[in-house]
């Protein structure tokens, strides 16, 4: 290898997950994770960034980071292009799964289920939440589409500018939220010398059912 990283290393000594977690609610036990990397993470800011795995009509898979916007016994929202490369491969295939990383306290979570589109009240209400710049920049940008240059896009930011002059963006149709109805959420927790903790919630029959999972 002509570049070696395998001396990287580093024991996690933080948290772990008992036994006798009391916690059989894995939303819940992701709302207090998050709380904490909110209040531990650096940035703060992107406490709520994953990573968003999606598998095309060829079974290729594709992945990348997003914000959560949001969470609740419904699932999981983030927001997008539905005319973007992730847009098409959840209308051809709608299961997906997503990753949390949150270093500062050695944890990572995995959530994996179908994404259904959210209703269009509440993209109509995050777009209009949205600082106006950001709702111009939505406008502007045709996400995943190949731009011949910057000035391309910068053209853009201009005509819809204009066209907007005076009046609030309305959200456009092609981009909104989605949400990932949990199936599977497994929490991980580093432990010293590899030995760490793994709890694997899987839903059946509306029934959280939990699992300790070796390392
Ligand atoms: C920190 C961070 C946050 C991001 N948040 C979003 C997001 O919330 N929604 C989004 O569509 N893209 C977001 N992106 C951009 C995506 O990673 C990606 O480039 C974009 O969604 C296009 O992906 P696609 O071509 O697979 O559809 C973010 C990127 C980073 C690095």
């Amino acid at each position: 290898m002509p570049l070696s990283l395998a001396q990287l290393r580093r024991n996690y000594t933080l948290y772990g997950l008992r036994d006798d977690c009391p916690q059989d609610n894995p939303l819940a036990l992701f709302g207090q994770w998050l709380e904490q990397a909110r209040k531990t993470e650096v940035p703060p800011a992107e406490a709520n960034s994953m990573a968003l795995a999606t598998v095309d009509s060829h079974g290729h898979a594709h992945c990348r980071i997003l914000l959560l916007k949001g969470f609740s016994a419904d699932g999981f929202f983030f927001f997008g292009n539905y005319q973007s490369a992730k847009g098409e491969e959840l209308a051809s295939n709608p299961h997906a799964a997503m990753t949390f990383f949150w270093p500062g306290l050695e944890r990572q979570v995995r959530v994996e289920g179908p994404v259904v589109r959210a209703e269009a009240e509440l993209s109509d209400d995050y777009f209009d939440a949205r600082p106006a710049a950001s709702q111009l920049g939505t406008w502007a940008s045709p996400q995943s589409r190949p731009l011949a240059h910057r000035s391309e896009l910068e053209g853009r930011l201009r005509e819809v500018t204009e066209r907007f002059a005076g009046r609030q963006p309305s959200r456009p149709e092609h981009w909104g939220g989605y949400c990932l109805q949990p199936r599977r959420i497994e929490f991980w927790q580093g432990r010293p010398d590899r030995l760490h903790d793994r709890l694997d919630f899987r839903l059946h029959d509306g029934e959280w059912q939990r699992t300790r999972l070796a390392p």
